[in-house]
């Protein structure tokens, strides 16, 4: 089975291709990726069975001759942070939007199998209190620069099936978190900042839930939609994991040994998503799905561990974030 999978040298991408080659001894894996600020050669398995493509996702000739040879297209290409979208968000509508059609065009004319990843984020935000949590069906309704951008990339996906028949899965996931995450993102920046003797940042009261997964777990989630998901449809992905900011803060600063003080808070991220909270009913009944990583506490130490341990891979990347978090004041 020759697996195209692009944004490979990402975080959730990686993962995938590692998840890929333990589980799955048939695979040959293609990795198409354009290696941005996000994109890391090194996360990937040094194995003959992957290939490494270096090229942009709007590369309509490049992509065209990638999806020709491949079964199945694996989406995971994006500019993926948010901060950085209300920075500029000009990288997220090339990447995100005009990437994701070009893709689809691609499998259009081959014919060609297409999982495309995508956010809860594309749903907005719930109040604290509501009942409801996102399932398919909630209306979209997103709010910042790179969750508008996934959104329309979607619906560009949903049209694609409906007018052109393309097979193609959706599946929209709420936050990871594991090892090989950009040092840019909320549980790596506190982890590295401590190990680095800075302060940990958290925006505003920290009173933001977010229903945290482990990768693992999303991207096999994944691999059961690619294998069972009905064409067309859309699954939701998560682990019931929801968790406000100052309780995942603290639970960082107390694994890495510091007084539950020892943070800072800093202003918060503009037009900030409340609470995020995911109801995976479909996934987990339709496709048999269920996670195993059910212990954050036991999955955040294995984190911490694996950034400890790998400081070389995430060393060059953390002065420049720092630098950007400065200019804009968080
Ligand atoms: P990431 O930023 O770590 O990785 C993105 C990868 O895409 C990088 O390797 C980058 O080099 C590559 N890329 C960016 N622009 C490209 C282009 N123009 N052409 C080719 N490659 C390009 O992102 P991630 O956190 O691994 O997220 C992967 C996907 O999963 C995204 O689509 C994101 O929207 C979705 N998602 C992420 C989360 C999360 O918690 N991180 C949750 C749900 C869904
Ligand atoms: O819900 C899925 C989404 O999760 C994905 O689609 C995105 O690609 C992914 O980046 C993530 O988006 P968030 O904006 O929720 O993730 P982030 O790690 O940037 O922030 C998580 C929470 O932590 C959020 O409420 C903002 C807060 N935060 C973030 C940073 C970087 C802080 O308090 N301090 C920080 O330093």
């Amino acid at each position: 089975m020759k697996v195209l999978v692009t944004g490979g040298a990402g975080f959730i991408g990686s993962n995938f291709v590692h998840l890929t080659l333990r589980s799955r001894p048939e695979a040959a894996v293609t990795v198409l990726d354009s290696l941005t600020y996000a994109g890391n050669a090194a996360s990937l398995p040094d194995d003959e069975r992957v290939q490494l493509v270096k090229a942009d996702i709007v590369d309509a000739d490049t992509v065209d001759a990638l999806v020709a040879d491949a079964d199945v297209v694996v989406h995971f290409a994006a500019e993926s942070h948010n901060d950085n979208s209300l920075d500029d968000p000009t990288p997220f509508l090339h990447t995100n939007v005009i990437g994701t059609f070009t893709l689809l065009e691609a499998c259009r004319h081959h014919g060609t199998r297409l999982h495309h990843v995508s956010t809860d984020e594309v749903y907005g935000d719930l109040e604290l209190d509501d009942p409801d949590r996102f399932s398919p069906t909630t209306p979209y309704n997103p709010s910042s620069p790179y969750s508008a951008t996934k959104a329309s990339s979607d619906l560009l996906v949903r049209a694609w099936v409906r007018s052109f028949g393309v097979e193609a899965t959706l599946s929209n996931c709420s936050n990871n978190y594991g090892p090989r995450q950009h040092v840019e993102k909320f549980i790596p920046r506190q982890i590295t900042n401590i190990l680095d003797g800075q302060r940990p940042k958290l925006y505003g009261a920290g009173l933001n839930v977010r229903d945290w997964i482990h990768v693992d777990d999303h991207n096999a989630a994944v691999w059961a939609v690619i294998d069972g998901g009905r064409p067309g449809q859309t699954y939701l992905i998560g682990a019931d994991g929801e968790l406000d900011n100052r309780t995942v803060m603290a639970a960082i600063v107390r694994e890495m040994g510091l007084e539950p003080d020892a943070f800072d808070h800093v202003e918060d991220r503009p037009g900030h998503d409340l609470r995020y909270a995911i109801d995976a009913s479909r996934t987990r009944e339709e496709l048999g799905w269920s996670p195993r990583f059910n212990d954050f506490a036991a999955g955040l130490r294995d984190t911490i561990a694996w950034y400890r341990d790998n400081e070389w891979w995430w060393r060059p990347a953390k002065a420049a974030t720092e630098l950007r978090y400065e200019r804009i004041g968080r």
